[in-house]
């Protein structure tokens, strides 16, 4: 297929609503003519997480508008449009279904393909949105949802070399400040105090860093911390500013080890695969995280494999990987109708056991 295709995305599946419009001229590299983002922080602040019945309304009420600021903002009519790519899952279930039930009426009113994209197949495939990038690369997940480290060999061909197996970092981060009464969102707040603190003053754990292969967990680490802060709240009353500066940069370290051990296994399997242009990618909002992210730059030049990160807005969840995802896939031939389903769980690598559990913000695959 060699037609120029330009399609429009929807994303809904957590706590951002977003539309954009991409386009593709093959043997060019892909535009994004239009990538807008209304993110729902505030309507969920006051309860210290995403709550699902609020994002599935807020997503229903938005969609529409985004929509057309996108289609405005690419100073396109719907009917300029080749294709509708929507996010089908995994995700939180009432968001995703406002998603795809938008998508269903537009493409059936303007008599549009339908296709249906992986939440998590959209973020995969963000390096070769931004960078045109070759099959096989590495590619980590890390954010307040994901966490899991997929080597890309297609546009649907994905094996997971591992994940969590509980919270992901950005969860973790986030649970780390409310421990320690910093504000939310926890990574930033968490970095920021960390930048004063002495990161070997706590013996905080690394978890499976003891056993093979590239699974994470994330949950202990949060546990430890806590216990560290109650014995001092136990001794002195209280946490001296010293004490959180302390806190957070022992915290920041271990996930930072854990990641970068870990990155270290997941680059040298991928690294058998002897790719012609090695290339290691992070995709998230904890890739936002200088530490985190110099520490893995370093692991990949020292394995010989480039490292990529995407501009953080297109880390981030956005509709522009949805409708870049769809590209791809109908390129390849993939069309819904409208019996196109909304998943909750939709792993991406069927042939991996599945993660266990339910994140904060809907289920990890
Ligand atoms: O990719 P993202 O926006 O998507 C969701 O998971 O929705 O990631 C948000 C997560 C939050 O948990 C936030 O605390 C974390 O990314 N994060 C960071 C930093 N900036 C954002 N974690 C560590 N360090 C940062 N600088
Ligand atoms: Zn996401």
């Amino acid at each position: 297929m060699s037609e120029t295709l330009t399609f429009l995305g929807l994303e809904s599946s957590c706590d951002d609503t977003a539309a954009a419009v991409v386009r593709h001229r093959p043997g060019h590299a892909p535009e994004i003519l239009a990538s807008v983002v209304a993110g729902q922080e505030e309507l969920h602040a006051a309860f210290g997480g995403v709550v699902p019945e609020i994002a599935a309304r807020a997503h229903a009420e938005k969609l529409d508008i985004c929509v057309e600021q996108a289609l405005a903002r690419a100073d396109l009519r719907l009917s300029e449009i080749d294709g509708i790519a929507v996010t089908a899952g995994p995700g939180l279930i009432g968001g995703v279904l406002a998603g795809v039930l938008c998508a269903k009426g537009l493409a059936a009113g303007a008599g549009l393909p339908l296709v249906g994209v992986n939440h998590l197949a959209g973020h995969a495939l963000t390096p070769r949105l931004t960078d045109s990038v070759a099959f096989p690369y590495l590619m980590l997940l890390v954010s307040g949802g994901h966490c899991q480290f997929l080597l890309v060999t297609g546009a649907q061909e994905f094996r997971r070399l591992g994940g969590t197996i509980d919270d992901a970092p950005g969860e973790a981060f986030d649970k780390a400040a409310r421990l320690l009464g910093l504000p939310q969102p926890g990574g930033p707040s968490v970095e920021r105090e960390a930048r004063g603190g002495d990161a070997r003053r706590f013996a905080l754990p690394r978890p499976l860093l003891d056993r093979p292969g590239c699974d994470l967990s994330f949950s202990g680490l949060k546990t430890a911390l806590l216990r560290e802060r109650d014995k001092l709240v136990e001794a002195q009353g209280g946490l001296t500013r010293q004490d959180r500066a302390d806190l957070c940069a022992g915290f920041q370290a271990a996930i930072t080890e854990v990641l970068a051990e870990k990155s270290r296994r997941a680059l040298a399997e991928y690294m058998s695969l002897d790719p012609a242009e090695p290339v290691f990618a992070v995709a998230g909002g904890v890739a936002a995280n200088k530490a985190i992210r110099s520490e893995l730059e370093t692991v990949s030049r020292d394995i010989g494999a480039r490292f990529l990160a995407p501009p953080l807005a297109l880390c981030t969840d956005n509709a522009a990987m949805i409708a870049w995802a769809g590209i791809e896939r109908y390129r390849q031939g993939g069309r819904d109708d409208m019996s196109l389903a909304a998943r909750p769980r939709w792993p991406l690598d069927t042939r991996s056991p599945a993660l266990l559990g339910s994140g904060r913000k809907g289920a990890k695959a």
